[in-house]
């Protein structure tokens, strides 16, 4: 990438990011202010650019890559590009943390799941489907706050690019990983 694209790329991602804090502290973290953090990622995204061919790291053990883009501390918002494999779907996991996502490109079919016991067990959970929706270029979700933010994603045909405005810094955060099927929950890094 030449440095002009690098410039243009990193001054749009101080707009957005300043744009975000405001957002915050004029509404707090809400569903409103969260789609509008979402909206904000839209526009983000038509930066010439942002999708960097390399340096992704890999995600969720599987195909799936992400690379934090800007981050303003552990407990404050971070920005990352994320790409979603078609092959096979996330696990079931939660990032400790609300978000709101923006697909960049390509479709992705996200699940949001609801954990029914009370959470008093570190090793054993009951989850199950909330809602599923399909999403395009454009288009967004949003969670809030722990115990609301446990999802799955899998790519459409092929794998879908999503631009995630993290409350704190998932990325370097222990998560929980869901096994619906036999209830078993794991703490891990993602992976
Ligand atoms: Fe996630």
């Amino acid at each position: 990438m030449s440095h002009a694209l690098d410039d243009l790329r990193d001054a749009a991602i101080d707009a957005c990011m300043a744009d975000v804090r405001d957002l915050l502290a004029r509404h707090g973290v809400t569903d409103e202010s969260l789609g509008a953090i979402g909206a904000r990622l839209h526009q983000l995204a038509q930066t010439p650019g942002l999708i960097p061919d390399d340096e992704l790291t890999t995600m969720h053990g599987t195909d799936s890559t992400a690379m934090v883009l800007r981050s303003e501390g552990m407990d404050a918002p971070t920005l990352v590009l994320a790409k979603f494999s078609p092959l096979s779907e996330t696990p079931v996991h939660d990032h400790n943390t609300w978000a709101a996502a923006c697909v960049v490109s390509g479709r992705d079919r996200y699940r949001h799941w609801e954990r029914r016991d009370d959470g008093a067990d570190d090793a054993h959970a009951d989850v199950r489907p909330l809602y599923e929706k399909e999403l395009g270029p454009g288009e967004i979700v949003t969670w809030l706050d722990p115990p609301h933010d446990i999802h799955s994603q899998q790519g459409i045909g092929g794998p879908v690019w999503e631009l995630i405005l993290f409350g704190r810094n998932a990325m370097a955060l222990p998560r929980h990983y869901f096994d619906p099927a036999t209830g078993a929950v794991r703490v891990a890094m993602p992976q």
